[in-house]
């Protein structure tokens, strides 16, 4: 007897054949009627139980999150809500869940008591939910650079150079703790450690994508970043993953193109490929909505936001145009945010750019030409000496979901940015041998993947829909 899942069956009409189907007990009704879900859909499927036939032990142990298999008919069901069920002639009990113990019971759970369950959240809708969509864009993002003639580039996770300048790292060692060897100043000597020197776990692989895109063209990375920043917000995490397109002869225009084709695209698939846990989560969201003050809702529903997004064009908007906005705006006339925009040249806080974005445009925003201050070493000097070819994508709820530029591709104003920053060349004497041999004007950007799995799936905290959050005290499982 051929083995299906859940999905297959609901999807199918070809009743009266006999069945198989494995899962896990979301419910058990009136000794009767189980539903069972398997991980392939959010839906569960109704099988009902003989009860004449069946074993009174056995009845005893179809609890919820017990693991079954299953044989039945499938039918066509005439009960409301469902299309299909099984009418079941064997039942086996896989694994017992004793519901005295089993934490997720069929009930509202907080987020907060979830996430100290982080290992079997899972096993609800909302985060079933969540996680089908972040792997769908996992997809998306893989596919959409393979057919636009990118080549998927592995960085390294170990990195030897701390230049990127993005965040705080964290050290890789194998020194001993408690007794390091010291050299004469009696500083640690990491020429005694594994590789011979202080290494860290990567913020970014694009210093190497770089130099790869010298070479190969059109190149991504897709891979976990770390950051020891101690920011415990619901929008940061210490361990997350980051997608880094670098493109040969881009420049920022073209750069700017890119980020919006591409998020355009995989929110698209989203709402092509995961509409049964969109429209879960749709509804999730607009019932945690209507418990909030009035003014606070939001004005679209999940699916409305996701359109939105695909169907309109981002507005590009120049720093210095951003900081005039932000200057004559009420917030900042009625000194309602925390940072005030007193002059130019100063770096943008979150709360400015959710009210460009949210409140000034109603429209995902591009904010480009930062002034070089604010801004890492290798971005390309604008010809006002001042500002820099950086660009941002702010998105409403979000804030910042991606960070870009083109790069300095001039050795020698390069060069002079590393000394006025006291960068060591010798440290990325690799980086700079791109600029020495067959330079070109080139660009890219950084998307954290969570931001953009938080935006699809509505999700209020970056925590929720990455698997096992690792955040500042907090690295259990
Ligand atoms: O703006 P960032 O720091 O840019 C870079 O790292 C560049 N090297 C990227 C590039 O040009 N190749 O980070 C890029 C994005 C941010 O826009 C944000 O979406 C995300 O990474 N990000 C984080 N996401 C979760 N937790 C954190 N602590 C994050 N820090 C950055
Ligand atoms: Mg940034």
């Amino acid at each position: 007897m051929t083995r299906y899942n859940v999905a297959e069956l609901l999807n199918s009409t070809n009743f009266s054949q006999e069945v198989n189907l494995k899962g896990w007990v979301r419910t058990f009704r009136a000794n009767r009627f189980i539903a069972l879900n398997d991980g392939s859909t959010i839906n569960t499927i109704q099988c009902i139980v003989d009860f004449e036939n069946t074993d009174q032990c056995i009845l005893k142990r179809i609890t919820t999150g017990a693991a079954i298999s299953i044989k039945g008919i499938l039918t066509e069901s005439l009960g409301k809500g469902q299309n299909v069920e099984i009418q079941i002639t064997e039942i086996e009990i896989l694994g017992d869940s004793n519901p005295e113990e089993y934490p997720i019971q069929p009930k509202k759970h907080s987020f907060e008591f979830l996430r100290e369950n982080a290992h079997l959240r899972i096993r609800t809708n909302t985060f079933s939910a969540v996680m089908r969509v972040r792997s769908a864009l996992s997809f998306a993002v893989h596919k959409y650079f393979i057919k636009n003639g990118f080549y998927n580039f592995h960085a390294p996770i170990i990195t030897g150079s701390d230049a990127e300048g993005a965040g705080e790292m964290f050290n890789v060692t194998t020194l001993d703790a408690n007794n390091p060897p010291r050299n004469e100043a009696g500083k640690i000597d990491y020429s005694k450690d594994f590789f011979g020197k202080l290494t860290n776990l990567t913020v970014s692989g694009q210093l190497e994508a770089e130099t790869y895109a010298m070479a190969l063209g059109k190149v991504y990375t897709f891979g976990p970043t770390f950051r020891a920043e101690n920011s415990n917000t619901t929008r940061h995490l210490a361990e997350f993953w980051m997608i880094e397109p670098e493109v040969a002869f881009n420049n920022l225009d073209d750069n700017m193109d890119l980020a919006e084709d591409f998020i355009k695209s995989v929110i698209s698939y989203t709402l092509k490929n995961c509409k049964d846990d969109l429209a879960f989560l749709d509804d999730r969201l607009a019932q945690e909505d209507k418990l909030k003050p009035a003014l606070e809702r939001s004005e679209m529903s999940l699916i409305e936001k996701l359109k939105f997004i695909v169907d309109n064009n981002f507005i590009r908007v120049s720093y210095t145009e951003a900081i005039d906005i932000l200057k004559n705006s009420t917030p900042n006339k009625k000194k309602k945010f925390q940072y005030l925009i007193e002059e130019w040249g100063t770096d943008l806080q979150s709360e400015h750019e959710r009210f460009l974005v949210e409140k000034h445009f109603k429209c995902p925003v591009i904010l480009y030409d930062y002034p070089a201050k604010i801004k890492a070493f290798y971005m390309r000097l604008n010809d006002d000496g001042k500002t820099v070819r950086a660009m941002d994508v702010l998105f409403p709820g979000i804030g910042e979901i991606v960070g870009g530029s083109q790069r300095e591709e001039r050795l020698d104003v390069l060069q002079q940015k590393m000394k006025d920053l006291g960068i060591d060349e010798k440290e990325l004497w690799w980086y700079l041998d791109t600029r020495k041999f067959g330079t070109a004007v080139h660009s890219g950007f950084g998307l954290g993947f969570e931001r953009l799995v938080q935006f699809t799936t509505g999700m209020g905290n970056i925590r929720d829909v990455i698997p096992y959050p690792r955040t500042p005290q907090n690295a259990e499982f």
